[in-house]
């Protein structure tokens, strides 16, 4: 049981119109003055924040099924996290760990070392972002292999830096006016079987989005010995929560091991401890050559890392570094954050997940609109379509889910063109999956046309 099932404040209360005087205020200070490139959606403001729940200033209460995006995986100020916080805080801020030393920093790389997928000794790099992880990791990959190219994925989301940008491959809007872009990466369809580029059936198809890498792809367009990685998210998160077939990452993985090419996982989003395991690369039993995590890795302060193989990040003194990276405050959030998944917030992700996927794939009985639920752990994609037998995608659907929601003090979140996704702190107890459970069939009642109804 977490500790928010204790707590009697563990579901909505909304008690102004919404967003109230207060948060509407602040919306219109917003708009003044912050960057217009963020894409909000609902209009929660955020005041103060607890378990799975958060308050905005004018009282009401909302139960996060967004988490920062997938940030806050020990749910709102965790008072073990908050507590590490604090006394880091009022012992050691700052000391630049690229040029100098300190405990908490060194502690958490053991620790990674030690929870990594595989067996191999392992090294850490610390950032400041999943974006950053990402760079730091083409940049190992190409410093190891002396290689220059990537293969990465149709649907991929990998940041919004230069590196992480040009390896994506999710939104046009993401790259729009920022060419020209880092070459030499070739993007190649992803294992979603649910909306197969070839056209192809599982397991019918015997894997051809991974064979005709080599059967193609690697006559005709990409020499693989110019590779240094293939950059491939466990499971897809932007891009629409897909989870790739059994024999996806296993027969990516021989294949990059048969050309000398490394297999960079990325696990910013589906990392740490979100599926039910620590790096959802271990439902799959694969050990990366390189690992970038972020988001979830320190329950909110701001921190990246690749894990690599130890005899891969070989790289000399001054070719990579980071003024903020393994900062002593976010090390020692991380710290506390782990040692609460591996106690027991793992398990609950597992648990309150498949309570969930089960609900929701009962629910497609009922509803044809529903194309999909899929996932693992607490990492959930439920596809809204037209209807099931044509599979016509529609996010107009989602997107007044995500609204109507709202209204009841659920925060949700899109992703892919017609997905939403669950990923709520890994807290969560079966009282607020039901209300999430009863909130989204409301929501499919007041939208959906009768005629829909099977
Ligand atoms: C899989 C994945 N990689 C990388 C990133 C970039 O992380 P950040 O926004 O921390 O730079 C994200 C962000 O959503 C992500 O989901």
């Amino acid at each position: 049981m977490t500790r928010n099932a204790k707590d009697k404040n563990c579901l909505p209360k909304i008690v102004t119109s919404l967003p109230g005087p207060k948060a509407k205020a602040l919306i219109a200070k917003d708009k003044q003055y912050i960057s217009s490139s963020y894409t909000r959606g609902a209009p929660v403001v955020a005041h103060r924040a607890y378990g799975a729940m958060i308050e905005d200033p004018d009282g009401n209460r909302f139960l996060d099924f967004s988490a920062g995006i997938a940030v806050n995986s020990t749910g709102h100020c965790h008072p073990n996290v908050v507590q590490a916080i604090t006394e880091q805080a009022s012992n050691l801020i700052h000391m630049s760990g690229t040029d100098f030393y300190y405990e908490p920093q060194i502690r958490l790389a053991e620790t990674l070392a030690r929870i990594a997928p595989g067996k191999s000794p392992k090294k850490i790099f610390f950032c400041n972002s999943g974006t950053e992880a990402i760079e730091a990791s083409m940049k190992l990959a190409r410093y190891y292999t002396k290689r220059p190219r990537f293969i990465a994925f149709q649907g991929a989301f990998h940041g919004r830096t230069f590196g992480g940008m040009s390896l994506s491959c999710s939104k046009v809007v993401h790259k729009k006016y920022f060419a020209p872009l880092l070459g030499q990466i070739d993007h190649i369809p992803y294992a979603n079987c649910t909306r197969c580029m070839y056209n192809l059936t599982y397991p019918k198809c015997e894997m051809h989005c991974v064979r005709i890498i080599e059967e193609y792809y690697f006559k005709h367009v990409i020499p693989p010995e110019e590779v240094a990685a293939i950059v491939v998210e466990a499971i897809q998160g932007e891009g629409g929560y897909v989870v790739p077939p059994p024999e996806f990452h296993q027969s990516l993985k021989k294949l990059a091991e048969k050309y000398k090419i490394l297999y960079v996982v990325d696990e910013v989003q589906s990392g740490m401890g979100r599926t039910g395991k620590m790096f959802a690369i271990e439902h799959w039993g694969i050990e990366p050559d390189i690992l970038a995590s972020a988001k979830g890795i320190a329950s909110g302060l701001p921190l990246g890392a690749i894990i690599a193989r130890a005899d891969v990040m070989n790289w000399e003194p001054g070719t990579h570094a980071s003024t903020f990276g393994g900062n002593p405050v976010a090390c020692a959030a991380a710290n506390a954050t782990i040692q609460l998944l591996e106690s027991e917030l793992m398990d609950n992700a597992k648990k309150m997940g498949d309570i969930l996927i089960k609900a929701f794939r009962q629910l497609m009985k009922k509803y044809t609109v529903i194309g999909d639920v899929r996932g693992h752990g607490l990492m959930i994609g439920i596809e809204f379509v037209k209807d099931r037998r044509t599979m016509e995608q529609d996010p107009k659907l989602r997107d007044a889910v995500v609204d109507e929601a709202y209204k009841y003090g659920l925060i949700l979140l899109g992703c892919g063109y017609n997905t939403l996704r669950l990923c709520p702190p890994l807290v969560v107890n079966r009282e607020q999956c039901e209300f999430v459970i009863e909130t989204i069939t409301r929501c499919l009642e007041t939208l959906v046309l009768p005629v829909k109804h099977q």
